[in-house]
């Protein structure tokens, strides 16, 4: 089942995350996929503040994977799999660990390691028209 959401601009982010986590209910793995600069950290971000994250979140700069908790005491995984170069890079960082610790996972460029997402990972893609974002929600 696909759902959308429309983001105008940052003052609706934090809505937007909100209403992506109600539509959500029930799932923890989500693949963010859309073009560079599309808004993926943005949007994970303010969902990781929307479960209560104290931590800073930003994209994974020096390891693939970045860990924050929610208020709820869950851990969440951050990915950014853009600079791996094949699959076997993710078997050697052991993403299996994390992908099935029923773990809160957010990935953003989940096309590096395709083939080896859970069947219920939520394919989410965030489309750019101007300055107009709209999330396009594969449940
Ligand atoms: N909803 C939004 N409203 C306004 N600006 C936004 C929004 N989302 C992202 N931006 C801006 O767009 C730029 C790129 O955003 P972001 O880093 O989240 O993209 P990304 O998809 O993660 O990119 P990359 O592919 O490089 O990881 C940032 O400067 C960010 O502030
Ligand atoms: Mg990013």
């Amino acid at each position: 089942m696909q759902h959308t959401i429309i983001i105008n601009n940052i003052s609706d982010l934090s809505a937007a995350a909100a209403e992506f986590l109600k539509i959500c209910s029930g799932k923890k793995i989500f693949a963010f996929s859309g073009q560079m600069g599309a808004g993926k950290t943005t949007f994970i971000k303010t969902v990781c503040e929307a479960l209560g994250v104290k931590d800073p979140i930003s994209s994974p700069t020096f390891s693939i994977v970045n860990e924050y908790v929610a208020a709820t005491g869950e851990k969440i995984y951050h990915f950014d799999f853009y600079r791996i170069k094949s699959e076997s890079e993710a078997y050697d960082m052991g993403y299996e660990e994390y992908l099935y610790s029923k773990a809160w996972c957010f990935i953003e460029w989940p096309e590096k390691i395709d083939g080896l997402l859970p069947d219920n990972t939520v394919q989410v893609s965030i489309s750019l028209q101007d300055d107009k974002r709209t999330l396009f929600i594969n449940l």
